[in-house]
């Protein structure tokens, strides 16, 4: 098909989460021609799922002894080695003055008695400096801020539209997208700048924290178009899903902010999960837990079980301060107050993604990248807990002021020379046999030997697509991005931060302490 229809702006903004949005509006403020693209609807996406909160020191309103510094030290500490120094320091201090915006335009976070922010502990942290909303609604308060400021500020946003290939220049810079409307319509969108803020790719498990769409289509584009990207075997397993037997699909999440307020891991026989693992117990840095779950589990009498419980039965008002997490629950009959909670962990959140610094900069003139996407350095080998949501403000405000400046500076393509790659086939692997293979092979605990059947099936299960539909756009880029992670997670032979191999249990900082750079030469153009 050839495209039937054609759109220009200044900036093109591929999603609506939380980076896309800040990075709209700010980019709206610097007097841009801004166009979000989202396949779904504008609130749809990982944002509004987020429980926990913003992890933040602000001014004035923290816990005695804690401070940004802090804040740094267990981000690095959680990051396993991998995390770039600067780029945690230049997030995190950023931190208050995006929060303080996002309060501006609208965002209200629960208080404490004392009339400041009251804050919650999470995996990893120090110290009690988690904001949040509405309980354990943090996401959907930051998400609705944003979707009302843009809609107040009418911010022109393209639902149902999901981006194919890059357009690029003949030097291979990057001028706009094709894209693909609700009803598979092909057309073309011109501009000289393109972010992607398209979030994860949870659904390449089975079981997973993320809704349908986090199928990693952003950082497929972006290997496509001959941008690096990094630490791509580093997926994050949240250690507390809500268990169901069979789950498939969005798991609902169980935040840590519960066990941040005293509930503990037990398992079927009433032992605690964490005593004796971690000093930091309950609240050990999530990849510490999720893989003492998963050993727990393998260990239990009778065999491999899939899940242990979470004791929240301490937890006052548990209904009032998680009442997401409650009515989860009590859907499948379970009453935290007195029942313990069945929890197992899930895939979560990509720590690796497009290289792109602070100010969302990729290798690739023209592209850019911020939120979950993108591989900044903040995680390294494990992200801490509540930090993407910061990740998001502060990256999305970044990138806007960067295109503005690189615009202003010159330094952009003009869309004109930019042709679309030719129609093409591409891989495109069963996404049911691709999701079990990826759970049962290439989750928490993965050898040599799994993760060459994991290569072997996607090889045999995959069929030469010509992408015409939202569905093959999907399964294409969860293919492409399957096979990145697998070859990621085969070269690493250790084990580090979300990366657990079962034939290399043990950290070698010798050879390992450095990211593997990705990079594929610009497909199909
Ligand atoms: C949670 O609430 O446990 C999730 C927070 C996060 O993933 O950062």
């Amino acid at each position: 098909k050839t495209c039937a229809w054609e759109a220009r702006a200044d900036l093109l903004v591929l999603g609506s989460g939380v980076a896309g949005l800040t990075a709209a509006l700010r980019a709206q403020e610097l007097g841009l021609r801004v166009l979000v693209v989202t396949k779904a609807a504008v609130e749809d996406g990982n944002t509004r799922w987020a429980q926990g909160g913003v992890a933040v020191v602000l001014d004035g309103e923290h816990e005695e002894g804690d401070s940004v510094a802090r804040h740094v030290e267990d981000t690095l500490t959680a990051g396993a080695g991998l995390c770039d120094a600067d780029a945690v320091r230049a997030i995190l201090h950023a931190g208050p003055r995006s929060v303080a915006w996002l309060r501006d335009v609208g965002a209200r976070f629960d208080p404490a008695a004392s009339g400041l922010l009251a804050r919650t502990r999470e995996g990893g942290h120090s110290a009690f400096r988690v904001i949040h909303a509405g309980g354990d609604a943090t996401g959907a308060e930051v998400e609705r801020t944003l979707v009302a400021e843009a809609t107040g500020r009418r911010l022109p946003v393209l639902e149902g539209h999901i981006a194919v290939d890059a357009l690029l220049t003949p030097v291979g810079d990057v001028a706009g997208v094709t894209v693909l409307d609700a009803n598979g319509v092909p057309g073309l969108l011109r501009a000289p700048a393109v972010l992607l803020a398209t979030g994860g790719l949870g659904q390449l498990y089975q079981a997973t924290s993320n809704p349908e769409i986090a199928t990693g289509d952003g950082l497929a584009l972006a290997l496509r178009a001959g941008a690096q990207a990094a630490d791509l075997e580093f997926v994050q397993f949240h250690p507390t899903v809500l268990y169901t037997p069979g789950a498939r699909g969005r798991c609902p999440l169980v935040t840590e902010a519960v066990r941040g307020e005293g509930a503990v891991l037990i398992d079927g026989a009433g032992e605690s999960v964490m005593r004796g693992v971690h000093p930091l117990g309950d609240l050990a840095p999530r990849d510490v837990v999720a893989a003492a779950i998963t050993r727990r589990a393998a260990e239990a009498p009778g065999g491999v079980d899939d899940h242990v419980f979470l004791d929240a039965t301490g937890v006052s008002a548990f209904d009032s301060r998680f009442p997401t997490v409650y009515s989860a629950c009590r859907a499948i009959g379970v009453d935290p107050a007195r029942d313990p909670i069945p929890v197992t962990p899930a895939a979560h959140f990509a720590c690796g993604g497009v290289v792109a610094g602070t100010d969302g900069r990729t290798t690739v003139r023209g592209l850019y990248a911020a939120g979950e996407v993108a591989r900044t350095g903040l995680h390294g080998a494990n992200r801490l807990a509540s930090n993407s949501l910061l990740e998001g403000l502060v990256t999305g405000t970044a990138v806007a002021e960067s295109v503005a400046a690189d615009l202003a500076a010159g330094l952009l393509a003009d869309p004109k020379q930019a042709r679309a790659p030719r129609p093409r086939l591409a891989p495109v692997a069963e996404r049911d046999a691709l999701q079990r293979v990826m759970s049962r092979y290439a989750a928490i605990g993965r050898d040599e030997e799994g993760l060459s059947v994991v290569g072997s099936v996607l090889d045999l299960s995959t069929q030469d697509t010509r992408l015409g539909t939202h569905r093959e756009v999907e399964d294409a880029a969860l293919t492409l991005v399957a096979q990145a992670l697998v070859a990621a997670a085969a070269r690493r032979t250790e084990s580090r931060g979300c990366h657990v191999r079962s034939d290399f249990p043990q950290r070698n900082e010798v050879a390992w302490q450095r990211s593997q750079l990705i990079r594929l030469s610009p497909s199909g153009q």
